[in-house]
């Protein structure tokens, strides 16, 4: 028991369940880029929720939005029936990304939006006459939600063992290559060459049978691993060469986060979709969206007879009023305060040298940065797998500050709000739970 409450009923997502309900950290409330404990103890969010409230918490005009919005219009049906609302915000969202992805697909979620990427590029395939050509390639490490066409081409095993017998994928390798690039700042010089591994494997099936490749432009819960100067390109060359969709999972790298609206505007690499999720609100209510090239979504609809549904897919909330309400506020914020575009100046000089100024931290064999994200990668000696991670999430907690761990790799992400003196708050709070937890003088 905690306060009047039982911890008991709720089966939390991706937690130590046990270990959390021995030893809770309840937040009971957010304002700007910090979170309060149920005690009132600040906690300075170093990871924007789950690199979602990039605008900061506590938004009011979103708030009063999703308020209006549920007063006048709280629901109706999505399916053969529609709402200004949600055509409106697809409107102004297709503005932000690549001209050519100018149309889009709604969901609920992250994950949800990688199935309907996948789907999409298989109804086209099959749409335009190819549908042998339905194999799908996704990377090692890589994080696509967790339904199952996500864990297929995911590629962190232990989100897809256990799991029985998954959809057909193949995956390339990580571009983390600590040898050539540690501590690197921004995009790592080596490693372009990683990249021929996706011609190989569709060589190797047949690029008669692959459908699409789906990567992360940069990998988040895999361990923030950035692509290699020049990988993106090439995986976009490649992709042409064997008629093969490239989607772009943008769910982490979207809305502001590397200092552009997405990564494909940001590395100059136009996917054929683009999956977005997170900041869409400000993570203050759920939505995922595809964005999808024009004749994509013109090739399924022409194959389908007049007058029936074009794609037999679709979720009760797709392009619900109360999140496309949320997302035109959250929208109006990015525009109005710059965010879209602001880890991409002096804040995000600033955040790389604090970041690579922890290099001395007992224990860190790595730093990584891109925009506003940045991660410490420690020694695996001292990784003695999920105990080293949770070890390190709660000592940041006691020392005020709220990190994600992966491994041996601490990942950061602020709100995109956040001020240097913020910035020296977080990595403060960081280098005292390594110090603590590692111990002083440890190499
Ligand atoms: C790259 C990427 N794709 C998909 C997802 C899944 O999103 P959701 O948790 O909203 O389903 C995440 C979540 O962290 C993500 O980082």
């Amino acid at each position: 028991m905690t306060a009047n409450y039982s911890l008991d009923a709720l089966w939390m997502p991706f937690t130590a369940n046990r270990d959390f309900k021995q030893s809770p950290r309840l937040i009971a409330r957010t304002e700007g880029v910090y979170c309060y404990t149920d005690s009132g103890r600040p906690l300075l969010d170093g990871t924007a929720g789950l690199w979602c409230v990039n605008a900061g918490h506590g938004r009011a005009e979103i708030a009063d939005a999703i308020a209006r919005q549920a007063r006048e219009l709280d629901y109706s049906s999505p399916f053969n029936c529609g709402h200004e609302i949600g055509f409106r915000y697809a409107e102004r969202l297709v503005r932000y990304a690549p001209p050519a992805l100018n149309r889009v697909f709604f969901s609920n979620s992250g994950s949800e939006a990688v199935e309907s990427a996948l789907k999409i590029a298989l109804a086209y395939q099959a749409a335009r006459g190819k549908p042998q050509k339905h194999r799908l390639i996704g990377r090692e490490l890589a994080y696509h939600g967790v339904n199952f066409g996500g864990i297929s081409v995911g590629g962190l095993e232990p989100n897809r063992s256990g799991f029985g017998p998954l959809l057909a994928a193949t995956h390339l390798p990580h571009t983390l290559d600590l040898a050539r690039n540690a501590f690197s700042r921004g995009l790592p010089g080596q490693g372009v060459e990683q990249a021929e591994a996706l011609g190989r494997m569709i060589r190797q099936q047949g690029a008669d049978s692959v459908a699409a490749v789906i990567v992360e432009p940069v990998s988040g819960a895999g361990g923030v691993i950035l692509p290699p100067q020049g990988y993106l390109q090439r995986l976009r060359e490649i992709c042409d060469q064997y008629d093969v969709l490239l989607i772009f999972d943008e769910v982490i790298t979207g809305w502001g986060r590397l200092g552009a609206p997405f990564a494909a505007t940001e590395f100059g690499v136009v996917p054929d979709m683009i999956v977005t999720a997170k900041g869409i609100t400000n993570g203050v209510i759920p939505m995922g969206a595809v964005l999808v090239r024009q004749d994509i979504q013109q090739t399924v609809f022409d194959a389908a007879p007049e007058g029936a549904v074009e794609l037999f897919h679709g979720y009760t909330y797709s392009g619900h009023p109360v999140a496309c309400a949320a997302a035109m506020a959250t929208l109006d914020i990015y525009e109005r305060e710059g965010l879209l575009n602001r880890a991409g100046g002096a804040i995000g000089q600033y955040w790389e040298q604090a970041l690579h100024d922890l290099r001395d931290c007992v224990g860190v064999v790595d730093v990584r940065n891109y925009g506003l994200i940045g991660a410490l990668q420690f020694d695996a000696a001292l990784n003695q797998g999920h105990p080293f991670a949770l070890a390190l999430i709660k000592r940041c907690f006691e020392e005020g500050v709220m990190v994600r761990t992966m491994g041996h790799t601490l990942a950061l992400s602020p709100p995109l709000t956040i001020e240097p003196a913020q910035i020296d708050e977080l990595l403060a709070g960081v280098r005292r739970a390594a110090t603590g937890l590692f111990g002083v003088g440890w190499r």
